[in-house]
């Protein structure tokens, strides 16, 4: 069984479009211009156990709007999509404990705490075992080479050092006991031979 398979995946967004000013908006309480975009087109893949792959496409293409269908934030339009078995818009516990996904503009982490200390806090909130927890953390953080960033406060990281803050806060959770499957697109190369 593929860990994430995706048939057909079709996303069309509806949105309104208001028309501009005030008599915009007035003809918008009566009468709702809607816009139809096509996000996602008859999107189909299959991505094995342990394969590591890349999501390219300019901008606008819908790749967001796959990545959400498949964690569960979207329902599709139409098509169908399994991940580790499950369907992900039915958002069982059971799936979103084997997964995760880092995302630019949203933060797992406390901007007014050290990262180690968001780190904790994380780990409390989601029960992560404290030696697992220290392994992966000492482990990513040298490989990133963020050791001497720990401390300092999370708005005080540059975007870079953030990013890897949360690519760490996003691995802390336990793992699925033959393998992860979760999906990243790597640039930095030590990254990619991580055991984590
Ligand atoms: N919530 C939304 N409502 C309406 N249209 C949307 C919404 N989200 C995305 N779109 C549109 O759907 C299309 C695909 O967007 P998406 O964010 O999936 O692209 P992307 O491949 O991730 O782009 P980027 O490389 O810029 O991140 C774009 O035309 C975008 O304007
Ligand atoms: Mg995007």
């Amino acid at each position: 069984m593929p860990a994430i398979e995706a048939s057909g995946l079709t996303k069309i967004y509806r949105t309104y479009r208001k028309e501009r000013g005030l008599w915009g908006s007035i003809k918008g309480l009566i009468k709702r211009r809607y816009q139809e975009t096509r996000a996602a087109d008859e999107v189909s893949f299959q991505i094995e156990q342990g394969e590591f792959v890349g999501f390219l496409g300019p901008n606008g293409a819908g790749k967001t709007t796959v990545l959400k269908m498949l964690s569960g934030l979207l329902n599709p339009t139409s098509g169908d999509a399994r991940v580790l078995g499950f369907i992900p818009w039915e958002r069982r516990n059971e799936m979103k404990r084997q997964f995760s996904l880092v995302m630019g503009q949203k933060n797992a982490l406390w901007w007014d705490l050290p990262a180690q200390e968001s780190l904790e806090l994380n780990r409390a909130i989601y029960g992560i075992d404290r030696t697992r927890f220290e392994k992966v953390v000492d482990g990513l953080s040298e490989l990133l080479e963020v050791q001497d960033k720990m401390n300092v406060m999370v708005r005080e990281l540059s975007l870079g050092e953030r990013m890897k803050m949360e690519l760490i806060s996003a691995l802390i959770h336990e793992p699925r006991e033959n393998g992860s499957a979760s999906f990243y697109v790597f640039t930095t190369r030590n990254i990619a031979s991580s055991p984590y």
